[in-house]
């Protein structure tokens, strides 16, 4: 049967993954509260469309971080994707750049830098997990670096893994047969069998818990590349942020597999915005499965959003063409809302076009 929406992939991958692996991309912290309350707090915003405007033209392009691309949708980073598919990260770094949008590389990749730029070109971005070993770091950033990387997406929500309890049942592990690629020369790329989940092992040996926002400028002193903070989303830490030289935020709970109970991030999306008052851009991540999300998240003041784990169903489904497809469905529900919404380019969609539970009366 045809796919017709983004969340159809969950169940398609579900059936192919082994349990272990489907468990630990589809699985959240503790309770999985914010888990559902990411999806959920989408529902609760509704829509004020306007009428009568010309929408035989419609422009979804946008600039990030002085790149443009086809649309504000791009890829957030995820680990592992070979577990997925047999091409992991690199099939999804050719959908993303088919589709002319960012694909985000995570530390944790079953594939190196320089695999993934050696796809072709595109733009991408590097997640940083930063280890205990400083060196380890900066190696990294500058192999991202001279692989073409265009900025990094800094995570600050992780200094120890949260408590994903399927993890733990499953006794989650990296398969023997993988390694995570950009750690394989410095004897860090295997995981260990644990008691527990393996990852959150090895997130507590390796990653440093120190991290703080000197750190954010000492990463300044290293790289060039300008530094996204992913995983920001109060007003206090986005002042800060600011301060540290950030370039850009996003508003991230990790795809709720970190802190249970904090709140969906398009709760929290405005506060943020409010705070940054234009000075940098704000991005959100978090449960964005239709193109009517996207547009909330850009009325709310997003400048664009990430996606995490329809990549990672996609992947498993159909490899780069489920990837593809993933993508091209949320651009075209994405320009269908626009047009039903009265809006031509993304200038023009503004917070008059959403009405939230939240909002005094009109
Ligand atoms: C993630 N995420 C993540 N984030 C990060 O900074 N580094 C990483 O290595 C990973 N790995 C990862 C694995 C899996 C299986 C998932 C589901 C998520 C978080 C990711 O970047 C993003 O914040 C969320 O996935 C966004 O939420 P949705 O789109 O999955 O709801």
């Amino acid at each position: 049967m045809e796919v017709t929406n983004v969340m159809e992939y969950e169940a398609i991958a579900k059936q192919k993954l082994p349990k272990m692996v489907f468990d630990y991309y589809a699985s959240g912290a503790e309770d999985q509260w914010t888990l559902a309350e990411n999806r959920n707090a989408f529902s609760r915003i509704l829509f004020r469309p306007r009428i009568l405007i010309d929408v035989s033209r419609i422009d979804m392009t946008t600039t990030v971080l002085g790149f443009k691309i086809s649309m504000p949708i791009m890829i957030a980073p995820s680990a592992m994707q070979k577990m997925a598919h047999p091409e992991g990260e690199l099939a999804t770094a050719r959908a993303a750049s088919a589709a002319g949008t960012i694909m985000t590389l995570s530390s944790w990749a079953t594939s190196s830098v320089e695999e993934v730029a050696s796809t072709g070109p595109g733009i991408r971005f590097f997640q940083l997990y930063v280890y205990k070993d400083r060196n380890v770091v900066a190696q990294l950033v500058r192999r991202a670096e001279r692989a073409g990387f265009k900025a990094i997406a800094l995570t600050v929500d992780t200094p120890r893994l949260g408590r994903r309890e399927a993890d733990i049942k499953n006794r989650f592990v990296l398969p023997p047969y993988l390694t995570l690629k950009n750690f394989e020369g410095l004897n860090l790329g295997k995981m260990d069998q644990a008691n527990d989940s393996g990852l959150a092992s090895y997130v507590a040996g390796q990653i440093d818990r120190t991290l703080s926002w000197k750190d954010v400028q000492w990463l300044q002193t290293i790289t060039k590349l300008p530094i996204l903070v992913k995983g920001v989303i109060t007003a206090e830490d986005t002042r800060l942020a600011i301060q540290a030289g950030a370039a850009g935020i996003i508003v991230s709970n990790h795809g709720a597999r970190q802190l249970d109970y904090v709140p969906a991030t398009i709760m929290a999306l405005e506060e943020v915005v409010k705070a940054a008052q234009g000075r940098i851009p704000v991005f959100l991540d978090g449960g964005v499965r239709r193109g009517t999300d996207v547009f909330k998240a850009l009325a709310l003041g997003a400048a664009g959003i990430f996606i995490g784990r329809p990549v990672l169903f996609s992947l498993a489904a159909e490899g780069e063409a489920g990837v593809r497809k993933v993508l091209q469905m949320l651009r075209e529900e994405f320009e269908l809302t626009m047009a039903l919404s009265g809006c031509t380019s993304l200038k023009e969609i503004t917070r008059d076009h959403v009405t939230t539970d939240w909002d005094l009366p009109r």
